[in-house]
């Protein structure tokens, strides 16, 4: 049996002999005696390794073993204040698993060659802890998709069709027929409430942004929501409801990681509904009134969000876009507006979800999609919906990535995904 490093730290086994196992962190030998510091998938910790206490060859290879080793140690639990967490192990047995070459990865690496090393890189403290907020996240998602009684679904993604606008298509060849991998699983779920009403799904989705920026993925992992029989009001309660319970779980559940992060706790846990909504009409005032050049009708960029949601210590609702900036399936509120909101998380880290009421109107639909040069021929399934037992319905996407990325504090979004695809890098 092997005991993870977290429980050790944790006092449970003070004076009591251990099994761990790990990869060698650190490493620094003087005479006699070899500190070996161990990390496992749960903590790290220090072992001595005395020259009289082990086999011959143990000693030898605990002196030598370079960093990123595996090993297996067994010894004995001893508190001792000048170790790392408190508590050191040992050593009675030092057993040399895999070898490791002169680790590539030293202090000080430029941000390409880690990016070149990422499956290496992924080891760092740093990874770690996101890929573990990460899955936490994930984790508290379900537990709320499942307390409020939405089904997972599985939509596919590859697809015939452009749910966000054609720009930011990967296309390729289906066999013989011209496919695309999938920006949204969206459509699909609209499809998929007539049968369970409510519905999410988790899958990636895919973007050719052209442009670099610190907020934008070829591949994202994208969480959406669909739900039969209600109006973008709701649909803004339950994102807030859903974000709220992330923030809450991971002020809870997650200290240590967050910490590593300097993320307060505190401010995870002042997040609470309701959240502030505010129509793009007003939001284009507020940013002319910071000197912001621009007019009704233009999209928000990185810096126009930035601006929005710089100072605000709760995420804030950015409503009513005009139909100018968004795609053909929202529901139109009046004229020249949409019911639809972009969720921006504080600090500046701008949008981290997307959602809208849908479009039930089969006429109004054809007609913006006849406008828009839309092939008629590959939505006729998403068309077909409006037939067949329409009802008012809305939804929302949020990019996983991004709410990592804000909770994290990351500077890039990449950081927030363990092999990043963005314009110029698909290796490894
Ligand atoms: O705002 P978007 O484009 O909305 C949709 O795709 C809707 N069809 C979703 C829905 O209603 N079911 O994307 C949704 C979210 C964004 O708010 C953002 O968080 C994330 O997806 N996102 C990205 N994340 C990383 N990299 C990118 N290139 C992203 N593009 C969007
Ligand atoms: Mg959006």
């Amino acid at each position: 049996m092997f005991t993870p490093i977290k429980d050790i730290l944790a006092g449970k086994y003070e004076n009591q002999e251990v099994n761990v196992r790990g990869w060698i962190y650190r490493t620094r030998s003087s005479g006699k005696l070899a500190f070996v510091t161990l990390r496992d998938a749960s903590g790290i910790i220090q072992a001595t390794v005395a020259k009289n206490d082990v086999e011959e060859k143990d000693f030898e290879n605990a002196k030598k073993a370079l960093i990123e080793s595996s090993v297996k140690i067994f010894g004995v639990v001893a508190k001792d204040k000048r170790a790392p967490g408190g508590y050191e192990i040992r050593a009675k047995k030092f057993e040399l698993i895999g070898k490791a070459d002169a680790f590539p990865i030293t202090e000080y690496q430029s941000e390409e060659f880690l990016l070149d090393k990422r499956h290496l890189w992924i080891r760092s403290r740093e990874l770690m802890n996101v890929m573990k907020i990460k899955a936490s996240l994930l984790k508290y998602v379900r537990e709320w998709f499942n307390e409020n009684s939405f089904y997972e679904v599985t939509p596919p993604t590859i697809t015939p069709n452009a749910c966000e606008g054609g720009t930011t298509l990967f296309e390729f060849n289906y066999f013989d027929k011209k496919a695309f991998l999938s920006q949204s699983a969206q459509l699909y779920l609209e499809a998929l409430i007539y049968s369970l009403e409510r519905v999410w799904s988790l899958t990636p989705s895919f973007r050719a942004e052209k442009s670099k920026t610190r907020r934008h993925l070829a591949e994202y992992w994208h969480l959406e929501a669909e739900e039969a029989w209600v109006g973008n009001e709701e649909n803004m309660k339950l994102q807030e409801e859903l974000i709220s319970y992330i923030c809450q779980s991971l002020a809870k559940n997650n200290r240590d990681e967050l910490e590593f992060f300097k993320r307060k706790t505190e401010t995870l846990k002042n997040i609470e509904p309701p959240f502030e909504r505010i129509k793009y009409e007003k939001a284009v005032e507020i940013l002319k009134n910071k000197d912001f050049d621009l007019n009704y009708g233009m999209d928000f960029g990185t810096k126009e969000e930035s601006a929005l949601c710089s100072d605000i210590e709760k995420p804030v609702f950015i409503t009513n876009f005009p139909k100018t900036v968004k795609p053909f399936y929202m529901k139109e509120a009046d004229e020249k507006t949409y019911l639809c909101a972009d969720l921006l998380a504080p600090e500046g880290y701008g949008e981290i979800i997307g959602g809208s009421e849908r479009e039930t109107d089969y006429n109004k639909l054809v007609e913006r999609m006849k406008k828009q040069n839309m092939s008629m021929k590959d939505y006729e399934w998403y068309i077909d919906l409006r037939k067949y037992g329409s009802v008012q319905h809305s939804g929302f996407g949020l990019g996983v990535e991004r709410i990592v990325r804000w909770v994290c504090k990351l500077e890039h979004i990449r950081d927030a995904i363990p092999f990043p695809r963005t314009i110029n890098r698909v290796y490894p």
